[in-house]
């Protein structure tokens, strides 16, 4: 199990290999993720304060660049795996958005 830290919410014991969308979601974190996991939309996106979620995919980098999230430390949480001790700032939720979640992404 890893500590994931969310800004703005609580910490709480994550387990590894697990999608971090999902992790966060089965925590109380009210994050978006409106296409669904597909790595399209950019709503899932967290900010990375601490930790690593590995190497970034060619289509999570191009999606990111895409929508105009460029930076090291922005991550689609669809699309990354909880390895690790980490700190994150969820950038789109329900609460501060008042858009409705959008699908559970596929495990
Ligand atoms: S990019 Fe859409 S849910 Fe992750």
């Amino acid at each position: 199990m890893a500590t994931i830290n969310v800004i703005d919410y609580l910490s709480f014991e994550g387990e590894e290999g697990k999608k971090l969308v999902h992790v966060l979601e089965d925590n109380g974190v009210d994050i978006l993720h409106r296409c669904g996991g597909k790595a399209k939309c950019t709503s899932c996106r967290v900010e990375v304060i601490e930790g690593d979620f590995g190497p970034i995919s060619e289509q999570e980098q191009q999606t990111l660049a895409n929508k105009g999230h460029n930076g090291d430390n922005i991550r689609l949480s669809c699309q990354v795996r909880v390895s690790g001790d980490a700190t994150v700032k969820a950038v789109m939720t329900k609460t501060n958005s008042n858009l409705e979640p959008g699908p559970r992404p596929e495990e």
